[in-house]
């Protein structure tokens, strides 16, 4: 079952993306054909002679099969659907709270207490009972509401709610990486929420890599506009993991391709514990087990080194910026701007509930924002000169627009992020003119550059009227 409504082939309207990192390119009036899968086939522009054949094409197929043809009315525009690459499903019910703490003490307190909740006995219902699945069903339906539809899930450290995950997000047609996450340490996990042993915890990794994908694929020969459901290799990050069980999952990872995700220098103590481990960089702990290739996805870097950055870009492992988690449990601003000069592949999350907001473009508008405050310092007391980092921090919301579409595709080495033929047709519609939710500027200021930013720093759900994965609409606001 899913609650698909319709199934666009071809869209006509204006699209704003950001094709190369830095600057956008905005397709007025621009018609999109797609393919039997939902991926885009062709695309013309009004300036193109072939344009009013296909127009017309289109068209008469819209009146042989309706809904064949969407057409977006004048005062609406599309975005390419957002990528989070960070977020930790089981944390939901929290978000918006708890977040007074350190890092290590909100997870202890707080945060394994409530994961543990997600535990389903065995022998017991399969769908979670009462109380996993209706959350992860509402989060999945939240983050689509707000635009995002690929998403890479932490589930809790149990398999089978965490398979639970992975059906809640297949059901909704929200692409999706979902991970069992392993935290086998009896040094650093409490007794009620742990893996048993290292041997239990890859055991149980490699059944929910084999249920997952048997999901998908399942699910794929049903719909053949079936958006992707993959599994990841989770270990929760080293502070939590046995060395046994990150050697292991770095075995399992390269045997079976995975996705891998996990923590990386996230905060001052936790990028201090690899080096009291193991006598090396968070990073270089990390790459030594297998765990940086590509299709990772690390989260934060906060506090990664220049050779840290430079094991990032020659493994091609991608980071996860997470800038309104980074406030409350990051202790500094990581410096997206020089990272993301160095090679390393990036892209943007919300680590609900480190980060309280579903939305990215909340976290646009944070990441822009730290980063001026990266560049400019914090401290008036401070002489102006030292006050700042010292180099140019700052980036722009075109950049960020970038990070949370296309360097999240790249993150995940899929085709998707962008309007251009051969990636998914996943995407936004942005109605500019809701009461009281005006995204014009009256009017006044209607440059293609000025029309995006203010979308970007105004747009509010309301907003947000339809979104589409893979050429499905998965989402309609009321
Ligand atoms: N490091 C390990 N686990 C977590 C988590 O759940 N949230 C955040 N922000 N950092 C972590
Ligand atoms: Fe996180």
């Amino acid at each position: 079952m899913t609650t698909t409504t319709a199934a666009a082939h071809a869209i006509r309207g204006t699209f704003f993306h950001t094709p190369e990192y830095g600057s956008f390119e905005m397709l007025e009036q621009a018609l999109i054909e797609l393919d039997g899968h939902g991926a885009i086939e062709r695309i013309t522009l009004p300036a193109d002679p072939a344009y009013p054949e296909r127009l017309r094409a289109v068209r008469e197929a819209d009146e042989r099969e309706h809904g064949y043809l969407l057409e977006l009315d004048e005062h609406e525009v599309a975005l390419p659907g957002f990528v989070d690459l960070h977020v930790h499903a089981p944390q939901w019910p929290q978000a918006g709270i708890a977040l007074d703490e350190p890092l290590e003490v909100w997870l202890n307190e707080r945060t394994f207490p409530l994961e543990a909740r997600f535990g389903i006995p065995e022998g017991g219902d399969p769908t979670g009972g009462d109380f996993a699945q209706p959350i992860y069903l509402d989060l999945v339906g939240t983050l689509l509401s707000r635009g995002t539809t690929t998403c890479v899930y932490f589930g809790s450290a149990d398999r089978r709610s965490s398979e639970v995950l992975a059906q809640s997000c297949a059901q909704l047609n929200q692409r999706a990486v979902v991970g069992k996450v392993v935290m086998d340490d009896p040094a650093a996990n409490p007794a009620f929420y742990r893996d048993a042993s290292p041997e239990q915890a890859l055991a149980d990794t490699e059944d929910f890599i084999a249920a997952v994908e048997r999901h998908a694929a399942r699910s794929a020969a049903n719909d053949p506009r079936f958006p992707g459901l993959f599994p990841a290799v989770t270990p929760r990050f080293i502070p939590s993991c046995t060395e046994a069980a990150l050697r292991g999952l770095g075995e399992i990872a390269r045997a079976h391709d995975a996705y891998v995700q996990s923590h990386c220098d996230e905060s001052q103590w936790q990028s201090g514990v690899a080096r009291e481990r193991f006598g090396t960089s968070d990073a270089e702990a990390l790459a030594d087990f297998g765990l940086l290739k590509r299709k990772t996805i690390m989260a934060h870097g906060t506090f990664l080194l220049d050779g840290e950055a430079e094991i990032f870009r020659a493994t091609g492992a991608a980071l996860a910026h997470c800038p309104i988690s980074n406030a409350y449990f990051g202790n500094a601003v990581c410096p997206v701007r020089r990272i993301h000069g160095q090679g390393v592949t990036i892209g943007l999350g919300t680590d609900i509930s480190g980060g309280f907001s579903p939305s990215l473009y909340d976290n646009i508008r944070m990441a822009v924002m730290a980063s001026r405050i990266l560049e400019d310092g914090v401290d008036a007391r401070v002489p102006s000169e030292r006050r700042g980092a010292g180099e140019p921090s700052r980036i722009s919301a075109v950049e960020a627009l970038y990070l949370a579409t296309k360097g999240g595709g790249e993150a995940l080495d899929l085709p998707i992020g962008s309007f251009e033929v051969g990636r998914a047709l996943d995407m936004q519609v942005i109605d500019l003119k809701r009461p009281f939710a005006d995204l014009t500027g009256n009017g006044v200021f209607t440059s293609p550059a000025d029309q995006l930013e203010r979308i970007l720093y105004l747009a509010t759900p309301e907003n947000i009227r339809t979104v589409w994965v893979q050429g499905q609409q998965v989402f309609a606001r009321g």
